[in-house]
C-alpha cells in the first residue's frame, strides 16, 4: 500500500500520475481539508500538520509515503522530516530530477506563499542543476480557486495570467510547484506559451515509486481509498468529478491540530 497526502484536492493529481505507473498497487490518499488552504499558514503550524499527516499515514504499515504537498516539503527542507517506517518520496526532489532531465537552466517556479518564503525551490533545484537561475513566483489565489470547483472559471485564467506576468521573459521551463496547478495547466499553457516547457513533478514522482514497487515486487488488488476530514459529501463530489470515477471509496478521518496550535483562525 502506498500512502499520499495533500491539504486538498491538488493532491489528486499525484494520485492520478502514480496510479498510472502501478496500476495495480493499493493507495490510500489523504486530503487535510480541514486545514486548507496550507500556503497561508504559518511554519510552525505547518510543521505540526506535517508531523500528524505523516503519523497517520504511516501508521497504515505503507511500502511508500508518496508527498502530493508541495508545501510540506518545503517545510521540511527547513524543519526537517519527521521519521516515519515507510520510505517518503519528496515532490522538490522530483522537481529538481524533472528540471535536470528535461535541460531546463532558466526556470520558474509558481507556489504557495509559505513554499516561496522557505526558498527550498531555489536551494533545490540550484543543487541539482548546476548554474540553474531560479526565479520563485507566489499565486495564492490559485489554491482557493480550485478547491471551490473554479478551476475552469474566467476568475482563474486572469489569477494565472497575473501570476505568470510576475516571471522573468526567456524561461525554458516553469515548474508547477504545488500539486493544485496542473488543473490549472489550460490558464498556463495559454500564459506560458508553447516555448516554455511546464514542468509537474508528480510525473517523476510516480516514476521514482513505481521503480520501488520493480524492486519489490509487491502488486495490490488497484484500489484507492480517498480520505478527507473535511465535508466527506462535497470531497465524494469533487473526487468522482475529479478522477472520472462513479461511486470513489471515500471516508472521513479525524485528524486535526489541537485547538491551541491553530493559528489560522477561520479556517
Ligand atoms: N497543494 C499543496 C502544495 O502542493 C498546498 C496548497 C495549499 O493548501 O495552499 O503545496
Amino acid at each position: 500500500m502506498i500512502g499520499l497526502f495533500d491539504s486538498g484536492l491538488g493532491g489528486l493529481t499525484v494520485v492520478r500520475r502514480v496510479r498510472e505507473a502501478l496500476p495495480d498497487a493499493d493507495l490510500v490518499f489523504f486530503a487535510d481539508q480541514a486545514h486548507v488552504p496550507y500556503g497561508e499558514r504559518s511554519a510552525d503550524d505547518l510543521a505540526r500538520l506535517l508531523q500528524l499527516n505523516l503519523g497517520w499515514l504511516d501508521a497504515q504499515a505503507l511500502d511508500a509515503i508518496v508527498m502530493a504537498c508541495n508545501t510540506s516539503c518545503a517545510i521540511a527542507d527547513v524543519h526537517g522530516w519527521p521519521a516515519t517506517r515507510a520510505r517518503v518520496f519528496d515532490l522538490i526532489d522530483s522537481a529538481a530530477l524533472a528540471c535536470e532531465r528535461a535541460g531546463a537552466t532558466r526556470i520558474g517556479v509558481v507556489a504557495t506563499a509559505a513554499t516561496v518564503q522557505t526558498g527550498a525551490y531555489g536551494r533545490r533545484l540550484r543543487a541539482r542543476v548546476p548554474g540553474a537561475a531560479v526565479f520563485e513566483v507566489a499565486a495564492p489565489a490559485l489554491v482557493p480557486l480550485v478547491e471551490a470547483g473554479r478551476a475552469r472559471s474566467e476568475e482563474a485564467r486572469v489569477a494565472v495570467a497575473e501570476a505568470c506576468a510576475q516571471l522573468p521573459e526567456g524561461l525554458d521551463a516553469v515548474v508547477y510547484g504545488c500539486t493544485h496547478y496542473p488543473m490549472l495547466d489550460e490558464h498556463f499553457a495559454a500564459a506560458l506559451g508553447a516555448r516554455i516547457a511546464r514542468l509537474d513533478p508528480a510525473w517523476m514522482q510516480g516514476e521514482r515509486v513505481a521503480a520501488l514497487a520493480a524492486q519489490r515486487g509487491n502488486a495490490g488488488t488497484g484500489i484507492t481509498r480517498y480520505v478527507t476530514n473535511g465535508n466527506l459529501e462535497a470531497f465524494t463530489a469533487n473526487v468522482a468529478r475529479i478522477m472520472g470515477v462513479a461511486a470513489p471509496a471515500t471516508e472521513r478521518a479525524e485528524i486535526a491540530l489541537p485547538a491551541t496550535a491553530r493559528s489560522n483562525a477561520g479556517v
